[in-house]
């Protein structure tokens, strides 16, 4: 073991069933940009210790489009690390990968079975995603995807999930296959309700480039989003350029996307209300308004990053915190498991 402070371990966490139960999670699909951070990582860290917590690491989700195989395995890790790097405590939150649990692929399936074809159709995500393709060609995988996430939360009995904004129509659907589950089975689910933008800021980033497009993973223009594992002097570079309104000087009452989204930013990263941030910021120029907000997020991210290089060179210590976590996270879904089984009247 080297000098890393991996403990205490999932061991330690108290299993008190007064306590809420959240669970959430994020694709291993690449490097995770500050939409991510603000929308999920920092939320969840910051609301840790009044939950008992599940956060996975979704490798099921990732491939529902094509990932490299040895790519995804990394990726995986590293989120893993990123997970710790940025603040998650093990005697609060258990760790875990959900293809190593078995019970959630189980229980996707049988949750299939009761979710209209109709639901999944409307989901705006599925929409977007499969865009212009024939639905000859479109994978069933990005189709059903959301009904793996239900799974993932209503294995855990989850009271909260704490997302982004762009996850709240798949909350609603999960509540609604419950709802579904427990009229046609009987009662078996918590109706789980989302957390979104509950810590004031955050639960929509807008890209960099254009701040009327959500930041997104998937944008391949170098200035669109920050990558949580930029040098500082990148994360400075992407800001400075961030496109902003007409004009040169913040005006609160007629603020554009651009303002908007970095002050957003700025919130987020630093904690400070919204009338504080506003009026320090009313008639600075957008040079000095970006400037105050670069190095708001070097100093929120250079921790993160530094401790986030400390981690990685004990790939087996979070090996086995995985496989710890994905024990612990097991004991729970497969008690839902097989109560649902019960239900069914199967196995
Ligand atoms: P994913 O991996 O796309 O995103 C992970 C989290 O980041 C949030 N997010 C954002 N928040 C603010 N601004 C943005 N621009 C931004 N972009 C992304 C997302 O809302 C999400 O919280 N389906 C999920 C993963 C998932 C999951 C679950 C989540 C699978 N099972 C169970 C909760 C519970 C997804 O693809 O997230």
């Amino acid at each position: 073991m080297s000098g890393i402070a991996f403990k205490p371990t999932h061991d330690k966490i108290a299993v008190m069933a007064d306590i809420p139960v959240v669970l959430s999670g994020i694709q291993p699909s690449g490097g995770l940009h500050l939409g991510n951070y603000l929308g999920a990582l920092r939320p969840w860290v910051l609301g840790q210790e009044k939950y008992r917590n599940y956060f996975c690491i979704v490798d099921l989700h990732a491939i529902t489009v094509y990932q490299d195989p040895k790519l995804l395995r990394e990726q995986t890790r590293q989120l893993a690390a990123l997970y710790i790097a940025a603040g998650l405590e093990l005697k609060h939150s258990t760790i875990f990968v959900q293809s190593h649990v078995r019970a959630h692929v189980e229980l996707s399936w049988m949750l299939t079975c009761i979710t209209p074809m109709g639901w999944l159709g409307r989901m705006t995500q599925f929409k977007d995603k499969s865009g212009n393709t024939e639905a000859e060609s479109v994978q069933t995988g990005l189709y059903i995807y959301p009904v793996l996430m239900a799974a993932d939360i209503l294995a855990y009995q989850a009271d909260f999930v704490p997302v982004g904004e762009d996850q709240r129509q798949h909350l609603e659907l999960t509540r609604d296959i419950a709802t579904r589950f427990n009229r046609v089975y009987g009662e078996t689910f918590k109706l789980p309700r989302p957390l979104i933008g509950h810590i004031g800021a955050g639960a929509k980033i807008m890209g960099l480039d254009d701040p009327t497009k959500k930041m997104s993973k998937s944008d391949t223009n170098p200035g669109h989003a920050i990558r949580l594992l930029d040098p500082p002097e990148q994360i400075k570079r992407k800001i400075m350029r961030a496109q902003t309104d007409s004009g040169s000087a913040v005006d609160v009452q007629n603020a554009g996307p651009g303002v908007t989204n970095l002050i957003e930013i700025y919130r987020a990263v630093t904690g400070a209300t919204k009338e504080t941030a506003w009026d320090s910021f009313n008639g600075i120029t957008y040079g000095a308004l970006k400037t105050k907000v670069a190095d708001a997020v070097v100093a929120s991210l250079e921790p993160l990053q530094n401790r986030y290089a400390e981690l990685m060179m004990s790939p087996t210590e979070l090996d086995a915190l995985l496989k710890e976590g994905a024990g612990k996270a097991s004991e729970v879904a497969e008690k839902t498991a097989a109560l649902v089984r019960n239900r069914m009247g199967i196995g």
